[in-house]
């Protein structure tokens, strides 16, 4: 029997390329193609790969009538049009548990870059200002003692916590559930409460409609003035323009983003040139541990599905039953 179709739209090991070729037949994107070359791949495709910066919307799923799999690298999948995906009989998988610690890694130290001036500091060293002595970037603050608001308390937000409270932070949280879970000790909060409490406010929710801009002009400005937003989850959960303007007016003391609105940035986007804004090129997950272990589950995800069984990790269940059942033509 024929073996299924897939298209690959990221780079991939020889390991991995290996593996995906004794579970089915791949076609590749070309780094940096197009949307008509994407397209083209998949009119034969049952399954894909994609990041999760990659937009798959009604027009792609259009051009991929025989898809039953998007197998996402990533835990985010706001990329995705879900629900049209399941009206469609597709299954979406994505790489959850695996990046948890990274992405917790990299908020603290986002936070700990704040509060020491790290990066401000380095710049002062190695642009000799240090070595004129000149006055540098000045004191900074300490995590003890300090209340750390979670905006989002899933995997990636508790295991924040529990770093945090290695800090000797106190945890506030927002989420849709306000018990934490037996033997926490984090605090449910509203989210004004939460913004208004907090000295750092870090943002660990999915992107979807709801949480579209949650922390807007309103928002900052329930903060402290002392007060400091990290945002390791997705860019478009923050109003970047609010935030600018708060960090222009010095409403709040800064921000620490992994994650901004539009990714990557126009040179010249103003959230880049910010006061007191620290900006990463979103690199939560970025560590070699993280990136093998979501790459093995996000194989493991797509070769399942074209096989007919059911894969590790989805976020659409309930089109499972139809993609596994659906026939190769
Ligand atoms: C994720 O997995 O969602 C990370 O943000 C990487 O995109």
């Amino acid at each position: 029997m024929a073996l299924p179709s897939a298209c690959i739209t990221l780079p991939l090991s020889d390991a991995a390329r290996a593996r995906l070729a004794e579970a089915c037949e791949t076609t590749w994107t070309t780094p940096g193609g197009g949307r008509e070359e994407l397209l083209g791949h998949l009119a034969g495709a049952q399954g894909m790969l994609c990041s999760a910066v990659f937009p798959v919307d009604a027009a792609m799923l259009d051009a991929a009538p025989n898809l039953r799999v998007i197998s996402n690298f990533g835990v985010g999948f706001n990329n995705i049009d879900i629900a049209d995906a399941t009206r469609r009989g597709i299954v979406v998988c994505n790489t959850p548990g695996v990046l948890n610690d990274a992405v917790a890694d990299l908020a603290l130290a986002l936070m700990l870059a704040a509060a020491r001036h790290v990066p401000a500091n380095a710049a002062y060293a190695a642009s000799g200002g240090w070595a004129s002595r000149a006055s540098g970037p000045g004191l900074g603050f300490d995590l003890m003692g300090k209340t750390l608001g979670l905006v989002g308390y899933g995997r990636i937000g508790r295991a924040t916590a529990q770093r945090a409270r290695a800090f000797g932070m106190r945890i506030l949280f927002h989420d849709v559930f306000a018990d934490p879970g037996p033997g926490d000790d984090a605090e449910y909060r509203d989210l004004d409460a939460l913004m208004a409490e907090s000295d750092i406010v870090s943002v660990h929710t999915n992107l979807t409609p709801e949480s579209f801009h949650l922390i807007g002009a309103k928002e900052l400005g329930r903060m402290k003035p002392a007060a400091w937003l990290v945002n390791t989850a997705r860019g478009p959960i923050v109003d970047e323009e609010a935030l600018v303007k708060a960090l222009h007016a010095g409403t709040i003391a800064g921000a620490a983003l992994d994650v901004i609105e539009v990714e990557p940035p126009a040179a010249d986007a103003p959230i880049l040139s910010a006061p007191n804004t620290i900006v990463l090129p979103h690199v939560g997950s970025a560590t070699v541990e993280a990136r093998a272990a979501m790459l093995e589950l996000c194989l493991s995800n797509l070769i399942s599905v074209l096989g007919g069984q059911p894969p590790l990790a989805c976020v659409n269940p309930e089109a499972l039953e139809r993609a596994l059942a659906r026939q190769v033509s």
